[in-house]
């Protein structure tokens, strides 16, 4: 199929391994800050959104259903590798699978996102999220890893929502721009917030394993809208949780990332999680977020995926513009600051990836 060039990215558990995965790929390169020769590049949601071959194949069902299909989350893994030749492939999955897997009940619908019949609301909400387990009660994302272990020759990044991000779907019960119930069980209630955090780390902590121990060579941990907290409220009520969650993955050997949307003013505490990597969206430029998270990670991102609908001359010296602000560091990733917009033409995303790989150099450290 024109991708393969590398075969077992997965479990390197010894330093040596570790190394020798990194030295071929770019990309895991990259997340350790080691030399390599070119910035690697992928696309946060390139699975799925605009690519034609996905609309085709995805069908009307929810996308849940899609994703319980292991066969055809493999295929829509697979596309945005061969069409953009990314660096890294990403799962084709969703945030809110694991507890829609032990039967919270969750659904997806399109062109809305998460939306939940019984909102979590008190303490009897508890036990509706019970320990996951994988074999039994997500076989299919298992299986669908195996399958792109085999196939793939980029790393397959797995992974999950941070407890903050799927805590929130669960309290508003969809999406909401204040965050207001949420943020009022939080406060108000800091006691259920604990035993929340607590439930949704552990079934967390599992997912993220169990995909690690089916061939996953990376994680990326998706906080996505951390960013509408203060640093202080971050700091106390959901970065130990993410923290916990972080050190959990220590032993896997592979590398994390920690990703937010707004999260500018966290940058500083996203590098202290124990990740490899801290996303950065483009509010804040590149050579700032160094500064923020003091040098120590590699940084992802951050590209305005608005952009992307522009011409390309306006998309390519944007691109440069990002390259330019990273200056260089090898431990950077080039992306998007968040997820491919739906309406975004496939060719300008091959043509980032293109220029990207032609002008994306990186300085031995
Ligand atoms: O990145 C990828 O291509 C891999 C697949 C992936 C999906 N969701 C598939 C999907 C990933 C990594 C996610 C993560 C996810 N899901 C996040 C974190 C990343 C982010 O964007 O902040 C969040 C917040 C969700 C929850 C969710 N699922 C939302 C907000 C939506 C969008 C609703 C819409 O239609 O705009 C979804 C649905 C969803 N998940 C789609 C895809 C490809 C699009 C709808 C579809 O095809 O049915």
């Amino acid at each position: 199929m024109g991708v393969i060039e590398n075969t077992n990215l997965n479990s390197p558990t010894s330093t040596s391994q570790q190394t020798s995965s990194a030295t071929s790929s770019p990309f895991l390169a990259a997340c350790y800050g080691q030399a390599h020769e070119r910035v690697p590049v992928w696309f946060m949601r390139q699975a799925g959104r605009s690519l034609p071959e996905y609309r085709m194949m995805r069908g009307t069902d929810s996308i849940l259903t899609a994703i319980a299909d292991a066969d055809l989350a493999t295929e829509i893994t697979l596309q945005p590798v061969r069409r953009y030749g990314v660096d890294a492939a990403i799962l084709f999955s969703d945030i809110m699978v694991p507890v829609y897997a032990v039967g919270f009940g969750v659904d997806i619908q399109a062109g809305v996102g998460p939306v939940i019949a019984q909102p979590f609301s008190d303490a009897s909400d508890l036990e509706r999220l019970r320990p996951l387990e994988p074999e039994e009660d997500i076989a299919y994302v298992l299986e669908a890893v195996k399958n792109l272990q085999a196939e793939l020759v980029v790393p397959l990044i797995g992974f999950a929502g941070a407890p903050f991000t799927v805590a929130s779907y669960l309290i508003e019960g969809g999406p909401t721009k204040t965050f207001q119930k949420t943020k009022s069980l939080m406060f108000a209630n800091p006691e259920l917030w604990t035993a929340l955090m607590d439930r949704l780390c552990d079934i967390t902590e599992t997912f993220l394993k169990a995909q690690v121990e089916a061939g996953a060579s990376a994680l990326q941990l998706f906080d996505s809208w951390a960013g509408t907290l203060s640093p202080a409220a971050y700091e106390q009520l959901v970065f130990p949780y993410t923290k916990r969650i972080i050190a959990s993955t220590d032993n896997l050997g592979v590398p994390r990332i920690c990703h937010g949307v707004g999260t500018g003013e966290l940058l500083a505490l996203f590098a202290q999680t124990g990740a490899e990597v801290v996303g950065v969206d483009w509010r804040v430029r590149l050579d700032e977020a160094r500064l923020r998270t003091g040098g120590k990670v590699s940084l992802q991102g951050n590209l305005d995926p608005a952009v992307c609908l522009a011409p390309w001359p306006v998309v390519a010296e944007q691109t440069r513009k990002v390259l330019a602000e990273n200056g260089s560091n090898p431990g950077y990733i080039f992306n998007l600051g968040h997820g491919v917009l739906p309406p975004t033409d496939p060719a300008i995303l091959k043509q980032i990836v293109d220029l990207v790989h032609a002008e994306g150099h990186c300085d031995a450290n």
